[in-house]
């Protein structure tokens, strides 16, 4: 179904009073979720925030920095239920675009090891690891050390 829409229309800045519905997604979608204080200071900063709605339902959201030549996704994220329909992708390829804007030539992120899903996604768009960060993570078990993937996006 989201083939049908005009993905220009579904984003738009995201707003203080998305946050309600952004926080029961990041709850749901993480063991060591960001918090609201977390959201909110990203958009006090002036973070590229971006919220992905359809009707009145926010489906998802992106979260990254541009700065100096370089885009650092730090948050992307699709409601339970709308995975797997194409909607991570849009979001991904929707901070590609305003990345572009920012004059950025490269876009970097982390993601764990253990999640295989994002990783997928994310190679599928042409990121390759670049390198890894130790013990970067929160954990069950301790920490969990984070993969960096990196591109071309000039
Ligand atoms: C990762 C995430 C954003 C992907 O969003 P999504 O809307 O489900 O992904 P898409 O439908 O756009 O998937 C695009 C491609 O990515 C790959 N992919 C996505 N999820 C996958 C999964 N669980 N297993 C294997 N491959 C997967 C597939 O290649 C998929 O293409 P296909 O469906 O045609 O096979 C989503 O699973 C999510 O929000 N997860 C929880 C939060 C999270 O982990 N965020 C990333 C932190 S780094």
């Amino acid at each position: 179904m989201s083939a049908m829409i005009d993905s220009s229309e579904m984003f738009r800045p995201m707003r203080a009073d998305d946050l309600d519905q952004v926080i029961e997604i990041e709850n749901e979608s993480h063991a060591y979720p960001w918090t609201l204080g977390i959201f909110g200071d990203c958009l006090r900063v002036g973070y590229s925030c971006w919220s992905l709605v359809v009707g009145e339902e926010l489906l998802g959201y992106g979260v990254m920095s541009a700065a100096v030549g370089e885009a650092h996704v730090l948050n992307i994220c699709v409601r339970g239920k709308y995975q797997r329909q194409g909607y991570g992708r849009q979001i991904l390829s929707h901070l590609i675009d305003v990345a572009r804007v920012h004059s950025c030539d490269t876009m970097l992120l982390e993601v764990r090891p253990s999640n295989q899903g994002a990783i997928a996604l994310y190679k599928d768009e042409g990121f390759q690891e670049v390198g890894h960060r130790n013990s970067y993570y929160p954990a069950r078990n301790g920490r969990e050390d984070a993969l960096i993937l990196a591109r071309s996006i000039a």
